[in-house]
């Protein structure tokens, strides 16, 4: 039953790579629109070819973070429903930024010029897209994670100590964090 697995340490593909490679997308494919931008308003060629790298590895990335996604999916103990509400509602952005940005870097790959010229504006549109939903992908996936406690093992929901007083005071009363 899915709801016995407990060993998420013994995973063949351990589910801490997802965040670890995850982070790697979400800053590529955010600066790499900032850095066309920047070009275009700067006229600085180097920005250009910024953005096509950071669009080109953050593509890699991506794909790499959808593969450890679904291995982190699969690996999942039980959760709350809003939890699977909000997992099912990710595992479907995170296709849709594939959508998003596979043929972005396939269009910047094979362009010989740093940012194509013909329908720049469609490319610029397409990228600003891809870069505010895997913003909105990365801020789903964090509440998942830190407000619905999707993804914690079993060790650390089962005894939760009161966080001790820390330099910014004692822990306040609700007990959020
Ligand atoms: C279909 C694809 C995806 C699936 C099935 C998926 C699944 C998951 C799962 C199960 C978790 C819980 C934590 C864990 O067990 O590792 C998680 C967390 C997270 N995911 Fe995804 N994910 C996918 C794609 C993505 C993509 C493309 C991004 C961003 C580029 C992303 C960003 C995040 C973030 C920020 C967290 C919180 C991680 C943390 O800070 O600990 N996910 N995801």
């Amino acid at each position: 039953m899915r709801g016995d697995r407990v060993a998420r340490q013994d995973e063949a593909v351990p589910a801490e790579l997802h965040p670890f490679v995850l982070h790697f997308a979400a800053a590529l494919l955010i600066a790499g629109p900032a850095c066309d931008a920047a070009g275009l308003v700067l006229r600085r060629d180097a920005l250009l070819q910024a953005g096509r790298w950071n669009t080109l590895i953050g593509t890699v990335a991506l794909g790499v973070s959808v593969l450890t996604g679904i291995a982190a999916r699969a690996a999942l103990g039980p959760h709350s429903a809003a939890g699977e509400a909000m997992l099912n509602l990710h595992d479907a952005l995170g296709y849709v930024l594939l959508g998003l940005w596979v043929p972005a870097a396939v269009w910047r790959a094979f362009s010989r010029i740093a940012l194509p010229q013909r329908l720049r504006t469609l490319y610029l549109a397409l990228a600003f897209a891809g870069a505010t939903a895997c913003l909105a992908e990365t801020l789903l996936g964090s509440a998942m994670v830190y407000r619905h406690g999707v993804g914690l093992s079993p060790a650390a929901r089962a005894e939760p100590i009161p966080r001790p007083p820390t330099l910014t005071g004692p822990p306040r009363a609700n007990g959020s964090r």
